[in-house]
């Protein structure tokens, strides 16, 4: 039964993201000289504008999230072989950098209620050639940073935290990014702040802060102009214009990020109840801040298949999809087929690895990607819109439920 006009009878809201401010740093930094990052006045705004929200001691921005990851794994020095334990339900970004490195991502099964790694599941996986645990705060839902940092601390484990999504989340109170070794993040088109592509990682770590820049700048040492590199390092680095963009960025985080707590939070508060789906868990201490909101749907409690769930709630105006893949990273082609170098992954070849991904089940996360619903969330959706969406679910769910 459909209505003759959908629930949500008004087209979906796009924020305006960029304005004034990004345009006026951008027309400043065309002024300048030279638009290299080194003690460029967009980078130095921009370290300035990061660290009133994230008070880290050493920050290196990057040309992605991918890239701040691959910078925060790179430079914990381990040894090839060395396992890193995190979630399958992530993006490539998460383990492009750890493959490269020559180290072993080892997948944990993920809380079925919060859609992050289960710490019970991390400590199972942890073996003597555990080197670290990234930490992945999907959506903007914080991990459960006590648990997973006194993992660390028994097993002498580093962590790193991908809050690739999870600009401002907090958990207890303080931002995610802030309890690990490193905290990194994107500013990437879909971020909640963006410069179309950028990243930034940090540390406190004086051991490795001092020279995190090297990580991601061709092993130069820019305080000393040495140029003679004693390692094999990337270049990542952040030109002036997208610094430019990401410092004005910075300066509308607390509006954004409220926005969408708001909307986030209005939708589980009017959807805790709805028959036939499960909304996600976030803990009353915590702030999620709400990338997208995903919940899962119980296929066994509903008549339809998620398809069919997923069709009517676009019939009633309802910007839902099934969130990209349905599949853990683990078993995508590359894992399955270890095609990591030309058909060879040098790790295993050498015998410092038996990992095969042919093997690895991680049931939970696997259920979650069959029952997810994903819908975007933006800091232009109004109360009402909110209302709205929310009233199209609780409709849909009703009619479908047993
Ligand atoms: C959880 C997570 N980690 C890492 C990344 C990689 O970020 P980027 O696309 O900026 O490289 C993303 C981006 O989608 C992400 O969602």
């Amino acid at each position: 039964m459909s209505h003759a006009s959908p629930i949500v009878d008004e087209p979906f809201p796009f924020p305006q993201r960029w304005g004034d401010e990004e345009i006026e740093r951008l027309s400043s930094a065309m002024r300048q000289k030279s638009l290299f990052y080194w003690k460029g006045p967009q980078t130095e705004a921009l370290y300035d504008a990061f660290r009133a929200h994230y008070p880290l001691k050493h920050i290196f921005p990057c040309s992605s999230g991918t890239a701040s990851l691959h910078v925060a794994v790179a430079s914990m020095k381990l040894k090839p072989g060395t396992e890193i334990i995190l979630s399958p339900i992530t993006d490539m970004g998460s383990v492009i950098g750890i493959l490269h490195q020559q180290l072993v991502p080892v997948f944990a099964d993920i809380d079925p209620h919060t859609y992050n790694s289960d710490p019970a599941s991390i400590r199972e996986k942890i073996t003597p050639k555990t080197g670290a645990i990234m930490a992945i705060h999907m959506c903007g839902n914080p991990c459960d940073m006590e648990a997973i940092m006194n993992i660390a601390k028994e097993h002498d484990l580093i962590v790193i935290e991908d809050a690739a999504q999870a600009w401002g989340a907090r958990y207890r109170g303080t931002y995610v990014g802030l309890f690990g070794d490193y905290g990194c993040w994107s500013f990437n088109d879909f971020k909640h702040l963006s410069c179309g592509d950028g990243g930034m990682v940090g540390t406190n770590s004086d051991d490795i802060g001092s020279h995190l820049a090297k990580w991601g700048d061709k092993c130069y040492n820019r305080i000393t102009n040495v140029r003679n590199p004693d390692e094999l390092t990337h270049n990542y680095r952040m030109s002036e214009p997208l610094s430019a963009i990401c410092a004005a960025q910075l300066g509308k985080h607390n509006d954004i990020i409220s926005r969408r707590v708001r909307c986030g939070t209005l939708l589980n508060e009017r959807l805790a109840d709805t028959p036939g789906i499960s909304i996600p868990k976030v803990h009353p201490e915590d702030t999620h801040s709400f990338y997208n909101y995903m919940f899962r749907i119980k296929l066994d409690e509903l008549t339809v298949t998620k398809d069919e769930f997923i069709a009517a709630l676009k019939a009633e105006g309802v910007n839902a999809n099934e969130g990209g893949t349905t599949e853990p990273v683990y078993s995508y082609t590359l894992f399955q087929t270890h095609n990591f170098y030309a058909g060879t992954w040098p790790a295993r070849d050498l015998g410092l690895t038996t990992m095969d991904y042919t093997q690895v089940c991680c049931p939970v996360a696997e259920t979650f990607l069959k029952e997810r619903v994903n819908m975007p969330i933006n800091e232009a959706m109004t109360e009402s819109y909110v209302e709205k969406v929310a009233l199209a679910i609780n409709t849909v769910a009703q009619r479908f439920a047993k």
